[in-house]
């Protein structure tokens, strides 16, 4: 549990390191070049959109009168700070892959999060944070869900980046939440930035997600539209009632349960096990991560 100036918060400052196979494919998971790159596509907004978060989270700050919110939003920053170093020590891999469109698709990412920064109330900011914050959550616990159907027979280190990340992001639910609550509350407008935020990002990692397979020469191949139709088919099916649950007048996101396998992941964290720098992604049906030898 993290100390951060006498508070405890449940939060834990951590610091991952993956170690990725110097031969890493960009699909990797070579059975799905859709799944590969919706999360490709995810990853590579991370590195602008976290920052973001964290430049509205500090301005938050100073406004914020609970200690105890203050020392949430301080853990808070500190882990979505090693996300985006994270992912974009595994964005500079997909670059060196080669993938032209990738500049491109960051300086529009850049372009967006420094406007909405620059020009944007801070209601708004912390809005978007809470609405990016309760589908972070949402597909947390899908991905955990479903983490044998979607990360089963991958590449270990990447499997193990976004597993970590959606972790920390469950655990880390109720921050934006208690901090848009705390500083200005209202359903409409939580829910106006729960849609803003969602269209928003959904639009880029659609765009970035067909650069990448267009580039590969797979899209708009047939084969690859139907492969992504069906991919996002059951994605939004597993995510649907998961993302209803902001929309309900009453939502609290303390009021949703952790799942046991991240629980596990924790507490496994808590001892010291290297293994979840890369999960064995063959046993993922297990209910606990990294058991396998
Ligand atoms: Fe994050
Ligand atoms: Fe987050």
């Amino acid at each position: 549990m993290t100390d951060t100036g006498k508070i405890k918060t449940g939060m834990e400052r951590r610091v991952m390191t993956f170690e990725y196979p110097d031969d890493i494919h960009p699909h990797w998971k070579q059975t799905s070049p859709e799944f590969s790159h919706i999360v490709n596509a995810g990853s590579l907004a991370m590195p602008f959109l976290e920052p973001y978060l964290i430049r509205s989270m500090g301005i938050a700050k100073k406004h914020i009168k609970d200690p105890k919110l203050l020392a949430e939003v301080e853990d808070y920053i500190a882990q979505e700070a090693q996300h985006f170093q994270q992912h974009r020590r595994f964005n500079d891999i997909l670059k060196a892959r080669g993938y032209r469109c990738i500049d491109q698709l960051e300086e529009q990412l850049k372009r967006d999060y420094t406007k909405f920064s620059q020009t944007r109330s801070l209601k708004f900011n912390l809005a978007y944070a809470e609405g990016f914050e309760s589908m972070a959550l949402a597909i947390g616990h899908m991905l955990i869900e479903r983490r044998d159907e979607l990360f089963g027979g991958a590449d270990p280190t990447v499997s193990s980046l976004v597993l970590w990340h959606f972790v920390e992001e469950i655990e880390h639910k109720n921050v934006a939440f208690g901090v848009y609550e705390h500083l200005y509350g209202g359903y409409f407008y939580r829910i106006f930035g729960l849609l803003y935020a969602t269209l928003h990002i959904f639009a880029y990692t659609g765009r970035a997600y067909r650069a990448l397979l267009r580039e590969d020469g797979l899209w708009p191949g047939l084969k690859t539209k139907w492969a992504m139709w069906k991919q996002l088919a059951k994605i939004f099916w597993w995510l649907g009632p998961k993302f209803a649950k902001p929309f309900m007048p009453g939502y609290h996101p303390a009021k949703v349960q952790d799942p046991q396998w991240a629980k596990d992941w924790v507490a496994l964290h808590e001892q010291g096990d290297d293994r979840l720098n890369h999960l064995d992604t063959d046993h993922l049906t297990q209910a606990s991560p990294a058991v396998a030898a």
